[in-house]
């Protein structure tokens, strides 16, 4: 029996290039059998159950041309083999019954039609095919590649074709081992495009700019930014300790919260300021630039001090078409002076900071500070962020709750309220997690 031709549409091999890319030798000459047949036929050939295996099914291909002779009458019906004889036999018997004029037409693949994984698979060495980086993050015009140590020596070539092959990328750049130690953000050498590091990215309906080689952003914290921002109430007052650049306290703020917004990197600072700027929250999100435990030691005095504005339903001031209250409103509710919630993530150390916890509420140093003692009704709850190499979730709990307790001088008990959430595995003996816990009175009044 005859062996039935396949279409070889791969791209020719170049594994001679090294690390720079010669995009002029990917170009391939495809013969495909067509048949020539009156316009209306086409899409009786396309239809027909003899010729369903045998229409051009390659990525990117029509499978239906104008005749390249010029008659405006005419199609170009192409099949997926070069031979007639490789056609079942029942479709070249359909095809004689239509009269179909059979001709070979050739196809010009080049540069353009290839993936970047099929690209990638033709020029690097053999042994490096599998596993070939092609998966990479993207924030705003950046994709940030993580490559292992063996395609370093080929990280210009592979970087132009993550360029070439996504139209979103103007910037691509490997993040190296290195994280800055203090402010937690990477360092990255550039592999291809412009040396533009300034980003917008968009996450949960909010503009964020900023400076990737400057400050903290990984958007895989996406799903934890939403979580925490849907268990604040619209009303609620946040104490945002690391914000970073403001992917909990912007989002927030857009709900309706007051935040309070702090990162010690003044990089950080002034993106934050911008981002707060830029997502209309001026009025109920106030950046700091200050140390995380100084923060959180003056924080609620700061909230209660200068308090935040009522809680205003948007949707109510729009649609009584006024930002006064009617004597039909609800009664107008007091300004926000209490902090509901405390965010702290900074993983790598956000526990050696709950010390500053201690005595937060009895500490009335300096005459100029109200005694909040009375006020706090309801204590704030606190969301630590933390890592462990505690893989067993009970193990890891057990773990994370010991360390917690031995900065606050207090073993939580379950009156106050302690959950953990996983967060990501962020590497194969390192997961992240969230602490969360109403903050103990005990604690704040020591
Ligand atoms: C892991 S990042 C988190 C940023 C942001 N909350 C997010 O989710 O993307 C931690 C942030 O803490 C800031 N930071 C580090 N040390 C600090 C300190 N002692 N006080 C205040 N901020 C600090 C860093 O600049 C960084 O922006």
């Amino acid at each position: 029996m005859r062996r039935r031709s396949e279409l070889d549409a791969s791209p020719p091999i170049h594994r001679e290039m090294g690390d720079s890319l010669d995009r002029t030798v990917f170009h391939k000459s495809l013969p495909v059998l067509a048949a020539r047949v009156p316009s209306p036929k086409a899409g009786i050939l396309l239809k027909s159950e003899a010729l369903r295996q045998c229409i051009m099914n390659l990525p990117k291909i029509r499978s239906v041309l104008q005749d390249p002779s010029g008659s405006k009458d005419a199609r170009l019906v192409l099949f997926r083999v070069t031979d007639e004889a490789d056609l079942p036999s029942e479709a070249q018997r359909f095809l004689r019954e239509q009269s179909a004029d059979l001709m070979i037409y050739t196809l010009n693949l080049n540069y353009d039609y290839w993936t970047a994984d099929e690209i990638l698979h033709a020029v690097l060495p053999e042994e490096l095919c599998n596993g070939a980086p092609t998966g990479f993050a993207v924030t705003g015009h950046i994709a940030h590649l993580n490559l292992n140590d063996e395609y370093l020596p080929y990280k210009h070539l592979i970087g132009q074709i993550v360029l070439d092959k996504n139209k979103a990328v103007r910037t691509v750049v490997n993040k190296l081992d290195s994280i800055d130690t203090k402010f937690r953000f990477f360092k990255m050498e550039l592999l291809a495009g412009d040396p533009d590091y300034v980003v917008e990215h968009h996450e949960s309906n909010c503009r964020f700019v900023f400076d990737f080689t400057k400050v903290y952003w990984n958007s895989r914290l996406h799903t934890e930014h939403d979580r925490l921002v849907q268990l604040f109430k619209p009303e609620d007052v946040v104490a945002d300790v690391f914000a970073g650049v403001g992917p909990f306290a912007v989002p927030a703020g857009k709900k309706g919260c007051a935040v309070l917004a702090n990162d010690l990197n003044p990089d950080s600072y002034l993106y934050l300021k911008k981002n707060i700027k830029l997502n209309h929250v001026l009025s109920v999100v106030r950046p700091f630039c200050e140390d995380g435990r100084d923060f959180i030691k003056s924080v609620m005095h700061r909230a209660a001090q200068e308090p935040f504005p009522p809680y205003r339903d948007p949707k109510e001031l729009k649609s009584r078409g006024q930002l006064k209250p009617s004597p039909t409103q609800a009664p107008a509710l007091p300004p926000r002076e209490l902090i509901s919630h405390f965010v702290m993530n900074l993983p790598d150390s956000a526990i050696e900071f709950l010390d500053a916890f201690r005595g937060i509420l009895s500490e009335s140093d300096g005459e100029e500070k109200r005694n909040l003692g009375g006020i706090y009704n309801v204590m704030p709850m606190i969301h630590c962020h933390c890592f462990t190499r505690e893989l067993e979730r009970d193990v890891a709990e057990r773990n994370i709750r010991a360390r917690v307790e031995e900065k606050l001088g207090y073993n939580l008990t379950s009156d106050d309220e302690v959950s953990l959430h996983l967060v990501r595995s962020v590497a194969p003996n390192k997961e992240m997690y969230c602490i969360s816990f109403r903050l103990p009175r005990a604690v704040a009044y020591a």
